[in-house]
């Protein structure tokens, strides 16, 4: 029988898919606990498997909401969408990244449905659906490019001022460039800021996204 750390035998030696188990995840997780605990703070996972990781990560932001802005339905349902917005994953395996989606989602619902009770509603729930369509990709981590040979692009979802949400889109092999490189021509020309927080360059997003409501972010259209 097949251990849940493990789907195949073929898998483990085509993929390196060994699942990690709770105690580990939480083990690691607690080395950089402040973090996990940030409702904003952004965590990006390039082989996130069926998301054992992600779904810690979100199990705690999602206490945090719970604590902070639990008496508001509204409040946790923005800020729980926000912590939701902050949870990237990549995987290799297209029924790995589905599962992670699915799981990320089921966390999210069931805390949101118990928490907001007759005030959850629909648009929310089709807003967090899509921002982890968007957040949760197949993909390969090493050469940054999609299944279907495009690069991976990430949304960054940013609260800007009341409900209002705003959508960049950045392609991942600029985000990581921005990280290890020093300035070079394509960043002159392309506009790339310096951020002193991350020490990293941050490239121009390849499309931007009108301010919209965060339920509803599905229907915002290329600006
Ligand atoms: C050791 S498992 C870890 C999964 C998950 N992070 C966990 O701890 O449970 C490695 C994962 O990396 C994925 N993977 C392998 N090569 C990859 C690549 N080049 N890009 C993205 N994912 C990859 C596999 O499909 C597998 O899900």
């Amino acid at each position: 029988m097949v251990s849940k750390q493990i789907k195949s035998k073929e898998r483990v030696a085509e993929h390196g898919e060994v699942f990690t188990n709770e105690r580990e995840v939480n083990a690691m997780l607690d080395m950089v606990k402040q973090e996990t605990e940030r409702i904003e703070s952004r965590f990006l996972e390039p082989a996130c498997g069926n998301g054992n990781f992600l779904a810690e990560v979100l199990n705690r932001k999602l206490a945090v909401v719970k604590k902070q802005y639990g008496k508001s339905a509204l409040e946790y349902e923005k800020y729980s969408i926000l912590a939701l917005s902050s949870i990237y994953g990549v995987d290799i395996m297209e029924d790995n990244a589905k599962e992670c989606r699915t799981r990320l989602y089921d966390i999210w619902n069931k805390a949101y449905t118990k928490q907001c009770k007759a005030e959850a509603n629909d648009a929310a729930r089709e807003a967090a659906n899509f921002i982890i369509r968007h957040n949760i990709l197949y993909g390969d981590a090493l050469t940054m490019l999609r299944n279907d040979g495009k690069p991976i692009v990430f949304a960054q979802w940013d609260l800007v001022s009341g409900n209002k949400m705003k959508r960049r889109d950045y392609r991942l092999d600029q985000l990581m460039k921005g990280h290890d490189s020093q300035m070079d021509l394509e960043m002159l020309m392309g506009g790339w800021e310096f951020d002193e927080e991350t020490q990293a360059w941050i490239p121009s997003p390849i499309k931007e996204y009108p301010l919209m409501n965060y339920w509803e972010v599905q229907d915002a259209i290329e600006s």
